[in-house]
């Protein structure tokens, strides 16, 4: 059975299949994925992929042209979007992104089956709302959704698996992997162990924003200040047409690409702006010593997230058997010597496929059809601190396997409200309470009556999201909350 996997990246996407021996990429003429970038002309069915990020240059947003970029990051917003006029919602716009990349793998290579189902590859921090609508794109698209799963995860599975002899080999051994995955839209870092024929998430740290967009508008914002500076421009007015700013803004980024390479770079348009009746042009040269002043500070707060990873692990950094390097904004050399001189340069690891091997993995998982389970315990922690296993560490995480029903007696209800707690359990010392506290209206104490029940339901969706309820008796409507925040693991041998 071939086995799909979708990587659908804020800037890049990218579908592979795996058919048991070898995994394929489905990615452009050129082989690169496919740009994340949509292009609608009037009524027109929008262009997706590398023709529409190449339009930019031609025809920025004018009259008649709209281009969508980094829809991903924009998935949860509830309002919809305007193009001429008609209102889509954001995953509906997503699901032509879907829809492009099953043509295409179509296309590409006919000998492979339509792909009507795959594993979906999400960022760490998307919550249900955001899985829900990617699996409402990917539905757009006459794709089902089988299983979703952490992006620097799926990208250890595809380094680790695309040879099915690897399995065998893989089984006795024991390595932690650090990857460390920042892309255009997230930083995405997880410490991963392979243990007795398991690969595990043991911590995970996932943040949205300051990546790869982020740092073309610091790099757009201080290229536009520098040019009003240099021609005396300082009216209030001060007003870049849209159809240049978006031109001007696929320079940038080009330009920030091209400092991975060279030590400066330049960017020039014509007739930029025009002043007292006069057209002036944007000529700027960025040197990658400035680029990095710009962004020093976030690649330093990058690298405390590593030190977060490694402290909640409990792992010291000569622990780390490799780091993977992937995404692109982990081509940003300063990112890369810190990495470096942190981890060691053997230790550092830029693997060739890097960028469709997080597609490769959640191809290999939707082929052997392997199933998350829970890696660490999740518990209710009790009025004498001791803790009550919900799940256990191992659970499979779905709606069948995953679900119960716990009745308490809730012994402290004097504020008319019961605190359920729930708890990460790493080992018998030690728990990490991460998820919010839930509370329960419940009645108050009453002249001999200390206790009350509480009914409290858990379940995992097929979402793979932790969904808790809880009430007591004076609401009718339970209480609800939802963890998004879970570790994942998966047997392989
Ligand atoms: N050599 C490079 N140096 C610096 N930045 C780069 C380089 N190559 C690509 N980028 C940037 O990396 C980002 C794209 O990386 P990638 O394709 O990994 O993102 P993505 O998977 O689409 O995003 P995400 O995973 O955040 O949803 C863009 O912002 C791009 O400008
Ligand atoms: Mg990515």
């Amino acid at each position: 059975m071939v086995g799909f996997g979708i990587d659908f990246g804020t800037t890049n996407s990218v579908v592979s299949a795996f058919n048991g021996r070898e995994t394929r990429p489905f990615v452009d003429s050129n082989n690169l994925p496919h740009p994340s970038v949509l292009w609608y002309r009037g009524d027109k069915k929008p262009v997706v992929g590398r023709e529409a990020k190449d339009r930019i240059k031609d025809f920025g947003n004018t009259p008649g042209n709209k281009f969508i970029r980094s829809i991903k990051s924009r998935i949860q917003q509830e309002t919809e979007f305007e193009i001429f006029g008609k209102y889509h919602y954001t995953w509906e716009i997503a699901g032509e992104i879907f829809r492009f990349l099953k043509e295409d793998a179509k296309n590409r290579d006919t000998t492979y089956p339509t792909m009507n189902e795959a594993v979906v590859t999400i960022p760490l921090y998307f919550n249900g709302q955001q899985r829900k609508a990617i699996r409402k794109a990917a539905e757009v698209a006459g794709i089902f959704v089988k299983n979703f799963i952490h992006e620097p995860f799926a990208a250890v599975i595809g380094c680790l698996f695309s040879n099915s002899d690897s399995l065998n080999l893989l089984k006795n051994i024991k390595e932690n992997i650090l990857v460390f995955d920042w892309g255009g839209g997230t930083l995405d870092i997880t410490l991963v162990k392979l243990d007795s024929g398991t690969i595990s998430e043991i911590s995970n740290q996932g943040y949205p924003g300051r990546s790869g967009d982020h740092f073309d508008e610091i790099l757009m914002a201080d290229v536009i200040d520098k040019f009003r500076q240099e021609h005396d421009i300082y009216s209030q007015g001060f007003w870049v047409d849209t159809g240049l700013e978006s031109i001007l803004a696929h320079d940038i980024e080009f330009a920030k690409i091209g400092l991975s390479e060279r030590e400066s770079e330049s960017v020039e348009i014509a007739d930029f702006y025009s002043f007292n009746d006069k057209g002036i042009n944007l000529d700027s040269e960025i040197s990658r010593k400035h680029f990095e002043s710009l962004i020093n500070l976030d690649i330093q707060d990058a690298m405390s997230l590593v030190d977060k990873v490694l402290d909640e692990a409990r792992i010291q950094i000569s622990q780390v058997g490799r780091v993977l390097l992937i995404g692109g904004t982990s081509k940003i050399p300063l990112l890369d010597r810190m990495m470096r001189d942190i981890f060691g340069t053997s230790k550092v690891q830029r693997i060739a496929n890097a960028d469709t091997v997080i597609s490769e993995g959640a191809a290999i998982i939707s082929h052997y059809y392997w199933q998350p389970y829970l890696v660490r315990p999740i518990c209710i922690q009790l009025s004498d601190e001791s803790y009550y296993t919900v799940f256990d560490a191992g659970t499979i995480l779905n709606p069948k396997t995953a679900q119960k029903e716990v009745k308490f007696f809730c012994t402290d209800n004097r504020d008319g409200e019961g605190i359920l707690i729930l708890a990460d359990r790493f080992d018998d010392i030690r728990c990490q309470v991460k998820y919010p506290i839930i509370k329960i209206p419940i009645a108050k104490k009453l002249r001999d009556v200390y206790t009350e029940k509480v009914i409290t339901d858990f379940r995992i969706d097929q979402n793979l999201i932790l969904r808790a309820s809880a009430k007591g008796s004076i609401e009718d409507q339970p209480v609800y909350a939802e963890y998004h925040d879970i570790c994942y693991g998966l047997r392989f041998a």
